[in-house]
């Protein structure tokens, strides 16, 4: 899978010792709370299952599985539940879950919908931003690991057509690995 690697943008030793301090300021940030952890799959589970790890309160998970239609690596900004939560959110502290806000339109819907069920609050934590691609200009990211360029980058959970979610690094993707499928 390295050979299909641009370059390495985080390693996996940057990428935990990360996560480890993510963790550190949402157990302070929510004492005295239980927030509910919501991981966008299928992008956020490698982050989600470190993420909850890091932080030191009696929170719940949830999954919820959406589609948004368009290439492999563009959104168009249709957006579909394909899983949702199994309870229901009220009155609750929700926490987003996310592997990488982009054009920002899969987090302002997931946004929307989670506020309309009576959430007592709603925040997100982002594995990756890329700011400079944001379409959503309103949209609150409140907690990034980190801000990289704009460049697709696959691994630790992000993928490239289903694949190199198991790679331990972040990396740029070759344009040559989807420019022959995408043109
Ligand atoms: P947005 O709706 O444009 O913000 O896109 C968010 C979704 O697009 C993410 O949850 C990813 O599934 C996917 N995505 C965006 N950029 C990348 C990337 O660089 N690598 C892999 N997936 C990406
Ligand atoms: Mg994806």
């Amino acid at each position: 899978m390295y050979q299909d690697l641009e370059k390495i943008l985080v390693t996996k030793e940057e990428i935990a010792e990360r996560v480890a301090e993510m963790g550190r300021i949402i157990t302070r940030d929510y004492a005295g709370k239980a927030p509910v952890m919501v991981c966008i799959l299928k992008g956020a589970s490698v982050f989600f299952a470190d993420l909850i790890r890091e932080i030191a309160l009696p929170l719940s998970i949830e999954f919820m599985a959406i589609s948004s239609y368009g290439s492999a690596t563009k959104t168009t900004g249709v957006v579909r539940v394909l899983k949702d939560l199994d309870r229901d959110i009220l009155n609750r502290d929700v926490i987003i879950v996310e592997d990488i806000v982009d054009s920002g339109i899969t987090l302002s819907y997931l946004r929307k919908i989670l506020l309309q069920r009576g959430a007592a609050s709603l925040k997100t934590v982002t594995l990756l931003d890329k700011p400079e691609r944001r379409q959503v200009k309103d949209l609150t990211v409140d907690y990034a690991c980190f801000d990289i360029p704009d460049a697709f980058v696959v691994g630790y959970g992000l993928d490239y057509d289903q694949k190199y979610r198991n790679l331990p690094d972040i990396g740029v993707l070759s344009p040559a690995v989807y420019e022959k499928n995408e043109g």
